[in-house]
């Protein structure tokens, strides 16, 4: 069976993307989010999110009648989730978007129809969201026993970069996790209408864990590099010239050390295993700890250099000033959320009774969390006038920087720049 028209409920930095593609494809897409503004957005042919492409593409899609947006959800052929999978206080996954996706759709459900689950998603979600659907849609058989179904469900991470998201919706490789292999083939199916990657197909709780394995294989090699860097300050050794030269071993490949982990991906999804398997992710557990710790170690270098600075220059602890160069959670983006870089300044912000001055040139005003305690400046004015450099994010403009403009003996630089 066809899919003419396909819904996505969520859309935000995944679902909308994904509902553009399909739309361009010439699919009748129906958008679904509870957030009026979105939907307002989008139906004026609008973004309301940052993703370079994504607005000709949605403003193209909606001019043609290709793409709707609604709050309520309406039949469709296929229905993709992308709804947000947070974690809660105590690390363990809350699904409760994903229940309150999977139930607004049961009514309009129907014989022949796919359900996605798309959502990054502890193991076992994808058969949750299955049980929730059959206790509400009797009438409806879903493939928890077997393929005598007539509703398909599978799991589908997105593995897409924020910043390359409309190229590499298309061209990654897909993981495809069916609830049975028919429930597999038909997904693939669906995704053929826009991939350019190869569908590869798997069982649900192989995909959930595929998603949540990729983004801890990061995370546990940043923390590596973060581990070495703390050690390699202690031994008064440069980590970024020591990472280089490991680096030269044909099968070695250390990652870069930073203020941290952030981001809504890397930081949350280890938590997802750690919380199912607690006594068996042990490294996966610590590498979170090692990255998490970051910004505080990075707060006790400044400190450090605050003491050489007043011992050196005679001055009073508030006649200092202190300039974080980023708060991005990664270079070449505007995208504050979960960063580290904003942790580190709010960090130094709060505790310094000096001038704290940020640089940003990814941003127009200072975040509401700093509004009290920075001020926000041009690359220049942090240059002149601060008397101690915190390099946070290694942003194209700071690398630009030449070294002669750097005449600060007091750095504190966690990307290796100034080095
Ligand atoms: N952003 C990424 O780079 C990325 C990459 C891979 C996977 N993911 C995963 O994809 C999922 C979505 O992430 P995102 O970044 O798109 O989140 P997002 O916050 O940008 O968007 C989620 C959207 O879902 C909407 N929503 C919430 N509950 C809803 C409901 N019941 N019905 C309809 N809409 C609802 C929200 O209003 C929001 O617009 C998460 O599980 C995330 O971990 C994200």
């Amino acid at each position: 069976m066809s899919f003419e028209t396909i819904s996505v409920i969520g859309l935000g930095y995944i679902g909308l993307p994904t509902a553009a593609v399909f739309a361009s494809k010439g699919k009748n897409v129906i958008g679904v989010d509870i957030n009026v503004h979105a939907v307002e957005t989008i139906n004026r042919g609008d973004i309301h999110i940052v993703e370079p492409e994504l607005g000709d593409v949605v403003r193209e899609a909606v001019k043609a009648g290709h793409l709707r947006a609604t709050t309520q959800a309406e039949a469709a052929d296929a229905f993709l989730i992308a709804v947000p999978t947070p974690f809660m206080g105590d690390h363990q996954p809350d699904l409760s978007y994903v229940k309150a996706a999977a139930l607004s759709i049961a009514p309009v459900l129907k014989a022949g129809d796919l359900v996605i689950l798309e959502s990054t998603s502890p193991v076992g979600a994808t058969e949750q969201m299955a049980e929730w659907l059959a206790e509400a849609r009797h009438d409806l058989r879903f493939p928890q026993h077997g393929d005598d179904c007539n509703v398909h469900i599978a799991y589908c991470p997105e593995r897409v970069l924020p910043g390359k998201v409309m190229v590499e919706l298309l061209e990654n490789d897909r993981v495809i996790g069916g609830m049975t292999p028919a429930c597999s083939a038909r997904a693939s199916d669906l995704y053929r209408i826009f991939l350019r990657g190869e569908c590869v197909e798997t069982n649900a709780r192989t995909a959930e864990m595929c998603k949540l394995t990729e983004n801890s294989f990061r995370d546990v090699n940043i923390a590596f590099a973060n581990e070495l860097s703390l050690i390699c300050a202690e031994q008064g050794i440069n980590v970024w010239e020591l990472i280089a030269l490991a680096n030269r071993h044909p099968r070695v490949n250390i990652l870069q050390p930073g203020p941290g982990v952030g981001g809504h991906c890397i930081a949350v999804d280890p938590w997802f295993i750690v919380a199912q398997n607690p006594d068996l992710a042990r490294l996966i557990r610590v590498a979170r700890e090692v990255n998490d710790a970051k910004p505080a170690w990075v707060l006790d270098q400044v400190k450090q250099q605050l003491a050489e600075c007043l011992t050196a220059s005679g001055k009073r602890a508030n006649e200092v000033t202190i300039a974080c160069f980023g708060l991005a959670f990664k270079p070449n983006i505007d995208d504050l959320r979960e960063s580290p870089a904003m942790t580190v300044a709010h960090l130094i912000a709060e505790w310094h009774s000096g001038c704290t001055l940020v640089a940003e040139p990814h941003v127009s005003k200072i975040p509401t969390r700093l509004a009290d305690e920075a001020t926000l400046v041009s690359i220049e004015d942090a240059l002149q006038q601060a008397d101690i450099l915190v390099m946070l994010v290694d942003h194209a403009q700071f690398r630009a920087i030449p070294m002669s403009q750097i005449t600060q003996p007091w750095i504190v630089d966690t990307k290796g720049v100034w080095r």
